[in-house]
């Protein structure tokens, strides 16, 4: 019988569908699939067909792309970012040259503190038409599903701002947002001796941000000088008991144990982990939290010891990666540059990366059954890469690949052209 389909994709030299039915954890990080000389189908914004070009001769397309043998993979999700806020820090970059600590450029009140005034003084226009234009960017590198966190406000009312933002960019950008509220990002000035009362300010807005379906997680910043693990632990228990999945930013800096105590509440992910123990990498394999590693930050704070992923990978971790997309300790939206950084640095393979950037960061923001994969039913984001094979992307840096990026199996990204 013959298939009428909108956009038929053949002759790909490798075609990586990313299929899988859970998370990919430890050893399992190592599967791929790659089907050579491959076709992908797709009918009303959905894969309809995943397969071998020779299979095709019964398709009949409205429109072709002979994809000259390259790389094809599903669209790329980019699970932990920070997109919505105002102002930039390129001023920051002197004091790190000077040796500064992140830390330290915090507790002088600049830091998150300084994009926190920014954010304050922006409007939701401003902020809107700033984080849908780096979307936009994020979209040009490959990436079709990213999540989004506020924190930026520390304080109900720019909080919410940040919220409402993210939820019509949600509504109006092509880009697939999920939503997390990250009130709890730093202690404000005027709650600088009473952090618990500014905590409790923060679980205050949460009934609110449910009824109005503004965040789907709730994230803390446990670290020296921010959120102590009992504070972070008391929080983010109120925040599951409101029905909210959890996500940390734990160890990034110092290892305070925030990896354990994430585990232990059944957090959806745990993110950063530089300075995770071995206690805390034991405990994430035993709970399947997902270990959100975000080497771009390590790299962008100069730092020289990464997330022991290799580690994780042996205990059996389900690990993922992410840009960290944020004006301060990692400006960058390319995910692409984050894989290269992974290979180099936190010593994962190609096969493992592919993993980490499809099916687990879906799975990382509770999107496993959409995101990341390439199957016939499921939504049609889809990358055409200027690469022959998967090895390829980590390998060439610093640039983009992408070819074509179809996003609900509408052409959104082409690669740039030289105009004449
Ligand atoms: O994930 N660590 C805390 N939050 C961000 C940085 C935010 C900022 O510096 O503006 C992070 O690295
Ligand atoms: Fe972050």
């Amino acid at each position: 019988m013959i298939q009428q389909v909108d956009l038929l994709l053949t002759n790909i030299g490798q075609l990586l569908p990313m299929t899988s039915t859970g998370p990919r954890a430890g050893k399992a990080m190592q599967e791929l699939t790659i089907i050579e000389d491959g076709a992908v189908g797709i009918k009303d914004g959905t894969v309809v067909f995943v397969g071998t070009s020779d299979a095709v001769t019964d398709i009949r397309a409205d429109k072709v792309i002979d994809c000259e043998g390259k790389l094809v993979t599903p669209g790329l999700v980019d699970p932990h970012t920070h997109v919505v806020f105002g102002g930039s820090r390129e001023h920051e970059m002197a004091l790190k040259q000077q040796g500064v600590p992140y830390l330290e450029i915090l507790k002088q009140g600049g830091g998150i503190l300084s994009t926190v005034e920014a954010t304050r003084k922006a409007t939701e226009e401003e902020l809107y038409k700033k984080a849908s234009f780096y979307l936009d960017r994020m979209m040009t590198f490959g990436t079709t599903t990213v999540e989004v966190k506020s924190g930026y406000g520390l304080d109900a009312k720019t909080e919410m701002k940040q919220l409402k933002v993210a939820k019509q960019l949600q509504q109006h950008h092509k880009m697939d947002l999920v939503s997390t509220f990250l009130g709890a990002h730093a202690i404000p000035t005027s709650h600088k001796e009473n952090p618990e009362q500014f905590l409790d300010e923060m679980l205050a807005m949460l009934d609110d941000i449910k009824e109005e379906e503004l965040a789907e997680f709730v994230d803390i910043f446990t670290e020296t000088g921010v959120f102590t693990v009992e504070q972070s632990r008391a929080y983010l228990q109120k925040a599951k008991e409101k029905g909210f999945q959890l996500k940390i930013h734990a160890d990034e800096i110092d290892p305070l144990g925030g990896t354990e105590m994430a585990a232990s509440l059944g957090a959806t992910s745990a993110d950063h982990l530089v300075g995770a123990s071995d206690e805390g990498i034991k405990k994430l394999a035993e709970s399947g939290t997902i270990a959100v590693l975000l080497p771009g930050t390590t790299f962008y704070l100069g730092k020289h010891t990464f997330a022991r992923a290799r580690e994780m990978i042996e205990q059996g971790v389900t690990v993922s990666l992410a840009t960290d997309f944020n004006p301060g300790s990692s400006p960058t939206e390319n995910l692409q540059l984050i894989m290269t950084i992974a290979a180099l640095q936190l010593k994962m393979s190609p096969e493992e990366i592919w993993n980490a950037v499809t099916v687990n960061a879906a799975h990382a923001i509770g999107r496993g059954d959409e995101a990341g994969q390439l199957a016939v039913g499921r939504k049609a984001d889809v990358v055409i890469w200027d690469a022959p094979n998967y090895l390829y992307i980590p390998y060439h840096y610093g640039v983009n690949h992408v070819n074509t990026v179809i996003k609900n199996g509408k052409i959104v990204a082409e690669r740039m052209r030289i105009i004449d």
